[in-house]
């Protein structure tokens, strides 16, 4: 199994989407028995909340559920238990990696940093634009799954 974890500031905008999107592709690609999904917040702001009520709106129009999501804030033991932990934007993983205790292990990710675009996710619980961080999401969530298989040929055919 292939543990995926998503994480950003608060985990109700974009770490919720990215999870919610990336476990959508692994359904649709039959591939739920090989990678499991998760997502967290470096903060502790949003624990137990439903994601937000924008990323939820914007999930809805594309037939993508967020049912039983809450918040919830990243922990030590996360390390050992995801092969890959992806932070949203550049703080994310400088966050990562202090509450981690980990500054650099090529396991900790910048999610952009597997597409050509090399950037940030804006937060649109500042921009309020959740159709870019969508389009933005999409791109790389198939990144990944493309990273991953190519990673692990061994498990993927
Ligand atoms: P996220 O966005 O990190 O994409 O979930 C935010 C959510 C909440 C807050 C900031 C950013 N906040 O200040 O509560």
């Amino acid at each position: 199994m292939i543990n995926v974890l998503f994480v950003c500031l608060g985990n109700i905008c974009r770490s919720p989407m990215a999870e919610a999107v990336f476990k959508n592709l692994v359904e649709k690609e039959n591939l739920n028995e090989k990678i499991q999904v998760d997502s967290a917040a470096t903060s502790s702001w949003h624990i137990g909340d439903p994601p937000h009520k924008g990323t939820i709106s914007k999930l809805k129009e594309y037939n993508i559920s967020t049912e039983g999501m809450v918040g919830r804030q990243l922990e030590k033991t996360d390390y050992e238990k995801f092969d890959y932990i992806i932070g949203m934007d550049a703080s994310n993983v400088t966050n990562i990696r202090e509450i981690l205790g980990q500054p650099d292990h090529p396991k900790i990710i910048r999610f952009l940093d597997l597409t050509d675009h090399k950037k940030d996710v804006p937060d649109p619980y500042y921009t309020g634009d959740f159709q870019e961080t969508y389009d933005l999401v999409i791109e790389g969530c198939q990144a990944l799954l493309n990273s991953i298989k190519s990673n692990h040929e061994d498990q993927f055919n």
